[in-house]
């Protein structure tokens, strides 16, 4: 992990009303306000860690020190993608806040006794700016990609220090295996 950038000094305008909404009633409200802050701008540039070409970025923006939640911000270059992967239990809220991103949502239906998965692909649909999704457990399976054809910058809250996934590849039989993934920061 990298020693992050010096966080911009209204910084607290943005975590401010989502560390409120978390604690009035966790995801619920998020939505919302992750909208509203989208609207108003707050999302700005220099939040999100600049773009590789190797993979997209993450950039921890905030920790709550109770460590009731995460916000990470997220730069993608066109076609970059995460892999289909849980929130380890997590709840999530997510707002693109540039770009054109694809969320494929998955539901888990079996996992047989060599710890193979199968899941039911429950369609893609394109995210614009301004879009937000939630996600909560046990529906929580989902991959992303940037679509667009410029560098796309998402947001993401997680409902806690969300340190490790499961990222999940598929072989020609339609059955996943899961691979435990360390999650680090890249800028
Ligand atoms: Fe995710």
């Amino acid at each position: 992990m990298h020693a992050a950038t010096p966080p911009p000094a209204d910084l607290a305008d943005v975590i401010g009303p989502i560390e409120r909404a978390v604690v009035a009633d966790r995801v619920t409200g998020l939505a919302r306000v992750l909208a509203q802050l989208e609207a108003a701008g707050a999302f700005a540039a220099d939040l999100f860690p600049a773009a590789s070409a190797d993979h997209y970025q993450r950039r921890l923006i905030h920790r709550d020190p109770h460590d009731r939640f995460v916000v990470v911000g997220m730069t993608w270059e066109p076609g970059q993608a995460s892999a289909l992967h849980d929130h380890a239990g997590l709840w999530g809220a997510e707002i693109v806040v540039r770009g054109t991103m694809e969320e494929t949502a998955f539901r888990l239906l079996d996992r047989d006794v060599e710890g193979r998965y199968k899941f039911r692909c429950q369609g893609e649909h394109l995210a614009p700016p301004s879009c937000v999704g939630i996600l909560i457990p046990p529906l929580e399976y989902h991959s992303f990609r940037n679509v667009g054809t410029k560098t796309a910058h998402t947001v993401h809250v997680y409902g806690g220090a969300f340190e490790f996934c499961r990222a999940f590849s598929v072989d020609d039989a339609g059955w996943w295996r899961a691979a435990r993934v360390d999650l680090s920061y890249d800028a």
